[in-house]
């Protein structure tokens, strides 16, 4: 048995060898995606002050008010892991005045999230995101090309069965009106309310429609909708946001319900999940937050963005080959003579981005010969003391067994000449 300290967090994993390449065909995907929607890439601080969350994301969310990794420096700061990166992009954003250098910004990112969640298959306490977030524009044109961008992402890695749920939650005139309107309505329910739902009544009682408890969902049938409190803006705002989606044939479903769980929504609100996954079946969500920049500080600008959940990404594409790279060419050297040689061949490979590796633990041509089938290897160059006198080495085609010698001096322009 190993020590407990030598065991990792609960909540947390460790991303291996086997598993990395998956990671980093996301990761390519999502910066190419980027790089053709127009947006540049933005990395902030692994933590930031308590208040920036408490502030940006609301004190009664569940993030702030039960999920956060938050401590005292030896300096008494009060700092946070980061929980979300809406609110440290915000806050990057009015720090730089990156809104006076230009009327609109579009930033993304990719990065390690924590909450003190409870961990399940898809729900963990250290997390990766990659998101967008986008300042200057209050036109529904930002929300259909952001909503656009995430559907990109999921199409070009192989994503299928997703469901993208639509909402407007309007401005916040409109909502204190929906609150009203939704509390009068529970009221005579109270009591038949949990005891989450009762206490979300008073404060937030929009987050009583995430409810996931069966007769909860059946009292909420009759409930008032949302819709039904938009401003004549909002709905026109909607409106044109599902029209340009229709015009860019993306798939949506209309989700009263749909409030999401931060505080900083206005208007558009969107999920989009997956029937791949199971009760944490979210991959993505966001929205607008038109009042967020000015609520920190900053000049009112609005703002839409989403986050995408990239282990529930990987979880949902199963053991789909994102096809990682192999080693191209195995080297197999025989004997202490050759070393130097098959260093510098090695290197002359690699330098000339071929894909190479050769075996650093001195082992019999037989096992040598394994390792180059393991490793997936195309070709394998076989250089003993015989090969070395001759100036000729052995080259075998791994996948039809063939072999024939090359001079050793012309390897490199040989390698080159191959389609591996
Ligand atoms: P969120 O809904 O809290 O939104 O998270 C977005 C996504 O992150 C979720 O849909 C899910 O895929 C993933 N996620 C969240 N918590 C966990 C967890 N504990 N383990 C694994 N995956 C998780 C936000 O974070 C907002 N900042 C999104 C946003 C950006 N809105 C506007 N801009």
């Amino acid at each position: 048995m190993t020590e407990e300290f030598i065991r990792s967090i609960k909540g947390t994993q460790d991303i291996l060898p086997s598993q990395s390449h998956r990671w980093q065909v996301l990761e390519a995907v999502i910066h190419n995606t980027m790089d053709t929607y127009g947006y540049s890439e933005i990395r902030t601080p692994a933590f930031e002050r308590t208040e920036l969350f408490s502030r940006g994301v609301g004190e009664e969310t569940d993030i702030v008010s039960k999920e956060m990794y938050s401590w005292t420096d030896q300096g008494g700061e009060n700092l946070t892991l980061k929980p979300e990166l809406t609110a440290p992009v915000v806050r990057s954003f009015i720090q730089h005045n990156l809104g006076g250098q230009s009327p609109i910004n579009k930033l993304y990112y990719i990065d390690a999230l924590f909450r003190r969640e409870r961990p399940q298959k898809g729900r963990y306490r250290q997390f990766h995101q990659f998101g967008i977030e986008t300042f200057g524009s209050e036109h529904p044109e930002i929300d259909a090309e952001v909503i656009a961008l995430a559907m990109s992402v999921f199409n070009d890695i192989g994503l299928t069965g997703l469901n993208l749920k639509l909402n407007s939650i309007g401005s916040p005139e409109c909502r204190d009106n929906y609150r009203n309107a939704l509390r009068d309505f529970l009221k005579p329910h109270f009591n038949d309310l949990s005891e989450t739902s009762q206490k979300r009544f008073e404060n937030n009682p929009m987050r009583i429609l995430d409810t996931k408890i069966p007769h909860e969902i059946e009292i909420l049938k009759e409930a008032p909708n949302i819709s039904d409190s938009l401003t004549a803006e909002d709905k026109a705002h909607f409106e044109e946001v599902c029209s340009l989606l229709d015009a860019m044939g993306t798939q949506y479903l209309i989700e009263s319900n749909l409030v999401r769980g931060l505080d900083y929504y206005t208007r558009t609100t969107f999920e989009i999940t997956s029937t791949e996954l199971g009760a944490q079946d979210a991959i993505c969500g966001g929205g607008r937050y038109d009042g967020l920049v000015e609520r920190l500080g900053g000049k009112p600008t609005p703002g839409i963005g989403f986050a995408a959940g990239m282990e529930r990404i990987l979880l949902a594409l199963g053991d789909d080959d994102l096809s990682g790279k192999t080693t191209q060419v195995y080297i197999v050297g025989l004997g202490d003579r050759v070393r130097p040689t098959v260093a510098k061949l090695a290197e002359d490979l690699r330098q000339n981005n071929v894909r190479t590796d050769f075996d650093p633990l001195r082992r019999s041509m037989k096992a040598q010969m394994r390792e180059a089938n393991k490793c997936g290897a195309t070709i394998a160059i076989i250089i003993g003391d015989k090969e070395l006198e001759s100036g000729q080495a052995e080259i075998k085609d791994l996948k039809t067994g063939d072999q024939e010698p090359v001079k050793i001096k012309a390897l490199v322009d040989h390698i080159n000449s191959l389609t591996l």
